[in-house]
C-alpha cells in the first residue's frame, strides 16, 4: 500500500507538487508559548524529560501553523548523559558536558545496554505523541551522529572548530574510535527504541560534519551513518532514515548511496540547483533556506522559498531551513515560508 502522509511519499521518492514542509528548531524560544512552558518546566533538560511537556512543545507548533511532520522534543546530547556523562547547559551560552580524553574516561561510560534507564521519559514522549498528533502528521525521531556527539563529549562543550576531538584522533585514535563505536551502537539502541515507540522516520544531526576532510569523512562521517542505518533497516524495513551531514559540500554527493540513506537533508551553504544537480538526482532531499530569513522576512524571504522549490521541483523534496531556526525569529515569517511554499507550486501547475 503507498504511504500516505506526505513526508512518507516524498520519503519513498514520490515528487509531489507540493513539497511537504516543516523546520529544524520549531519548537523553540522563537515561540512564546514554548517559552511558557519551559519556564514551567524550569530548564531546559527538565524540559526534555517532562514527558508531558516535552509532548506540549512538540505539538505547539503544529498547532500553530500546521506542519506537514513534528520532530521528537529532545536533544542529542541525551545520549552521552544517558551514557554517564554529565551534562548541563549554561543559559547563553550552551551545553556543558564532563568531558572524556582518556581510556579511563572511555572505560567509565556505561553499557549500551543501560541508556534505557536514562531516556525512558524520551520513550513516552514518542509514544504520547504517536497518539496525539494529526493523522497527516509525520512523527520524526532523532539522534546526533556519532562524530558529532563525540566532538561535544571530549571538548565538554560546543567548539567553533571541533579542535579537541580533531587532536583526539590525532594522538589516541584507539580512545577516539572507541568513543565513537560506543555512541553507534548507543545511537542503534536509541533510535530503535523511538521507532518501536512510534516515530515514522528517524533523522541523523551530523551538524559538525563539515568539519572531517577525506579519509576521515569516510571512516567518522560515513561508516557510522552506514552502520547506523543498515542496522535500523535490518530491525525496521519499513522507517525511512534523514541523513544530515552539515556543511558536507562536495562530500554530499553520493552520500545517499554510501549509507543507505532515503533523504540526505543539506544546508544552505550550497545552492538549491547544485543540490538539485548533484544530491538529488539519488533520492529524496531536505532543505534548505537561511534560517536568517525567518528574521528578516519580506520578499527576500518569498523570492528565496519560491526559488528553493522550482529548484528541487523535477525530484522528491521536503521543504526546510539549511540550519534550525534561531530565538530571534520572527513567527509571522514562519507563516510567509508556509504559505509561500504551499502556494508557489499550484500556482506553478496552474501558469
Ligand atoms: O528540531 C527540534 O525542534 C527538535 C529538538 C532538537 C533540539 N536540539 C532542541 C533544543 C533537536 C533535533 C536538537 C538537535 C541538536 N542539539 C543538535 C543538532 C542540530 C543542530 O542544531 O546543529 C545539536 C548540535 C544540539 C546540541 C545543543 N542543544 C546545543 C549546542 C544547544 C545550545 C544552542 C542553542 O540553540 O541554545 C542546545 C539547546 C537546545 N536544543 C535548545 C532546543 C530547543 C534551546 C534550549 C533552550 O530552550 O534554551
Amino acid at each position: 500500500m503507498p504511504a500516505q502522509k506526505t513526508i512518507l511519499r516524498a520519503l519513498a521518492g514520490e515528487v509531489l507538487p507540493t513539497p511537504p514542509v516543516w523546520m529544524m528548531r520549531q519548537a523553540g524560544r522563537y515561540l512564546p508559548e514554548y517559552r511558557a512552558t519551559r519556564e514551567e518546566a524550569g530548564d531546559f533538560l527538565s524540559l526534555c524529560y517532562n514527558s508531558d511537556l516535552a509532548t506540549e512543545v512538540t505539538l505547539q507548533p503544529i498547532r500553530r501553523y500546521g506542519f506537514d511532520a513534528a520532530i521528537l522534543f529532545a536533544d542529542i546530547l541525551l545520549l552521552p548523559q544517558a551514557l554517564g556523562a554529565d551534562l548541563w547547559f549554561v543559559t547563553g551560552e550552551g551545553p556543558r558536558l564532563s568531558t572524556i580524553t582518556d581510556r579511563a574516561g572511555l572505560e567509565r561510560l556505561k553499557p549500551v545496554s543501560e541508556i534505557h534507564e536514562t531516556l525512558s521519559p524520551i520513550y513516552q514522549t514518542v509514544r504520547n505523541l504517536a497518539g496525539a498528533l494529526p493523522k497527516d502528521v509525520t512523527l520524526i525521531g532523532f539522534a546526533g551522529a556519532p562524530w558529532t556527539v563525540a566532538t561535544y563529549m571530549i571538548a565538554g562543550r560546543g567548539t567553533p572548530d571541533q579542535g579537541p576531538a580533531h587532536a583526539l584522533k590525532a594522538e589516541n585514535k584507539e580512545v577516539f574510535e572507541g568513543i565513537i563505536a560506543r555512541l553507534t551502537d548507543g545511537t542503534i539502541e536509541y533510535l530503535s527504541a523511538q521507532i518501536e515507540a512510534g516515530a515514522e522516520v528517524a533523522k541523523l544531526f551530523d551538524s559538525w560534519a563539515g568539519s572531517l576532510k577525506g579519509e576521515d569523512f569516510e571512516n567518522y562521517a560515513v561508516a557510522p551513518a552506514r552502520r547506523i542505518i543498515s542496522e535500523l533497516k535490518a530491525r525496521h524495513p519499513e522507517i525511512p532514515v534523514i541523513a544530515f551531514p552539515r556543511e558536507a559540500g562536495d562530500n554530499y554527493m553520493g552520500f545517499h548511496e554510501k549509507t543507505g540513506a532515503d533523504c540526505v537533508a543539506v544546508d544552505d551553504s550550497v545552492s538549491a540547483e547544485w543540490a538539485a544537480e548533484h544530491v538529488q538526482k539519488d533520492g529524496c532531499v531536505q532543505g534548505n533556506l537561511k534560517s536568517s530569513h525567518m528574521v528578516t522576512g519580506g520578499e527576500a524571504l518569498v523570492r528565496e522559498t519560491r526559488a528553493i522549490v522550482e529548484a528541487f521541483r523535477d525530484g522528491p523534496h521536503i521543504f526546510n531551513l539549511g540550519h534550525g531556526i534561531t530565538p530571534d525569529a520572527d513567527p509571522a515569517n514562519v507563516q510567509l515560508m508556509i504559505d509561500t511554499v504551499r502556494e508557489t507550486v499550484r500556482e506553478t501547475v496552474r501558469g
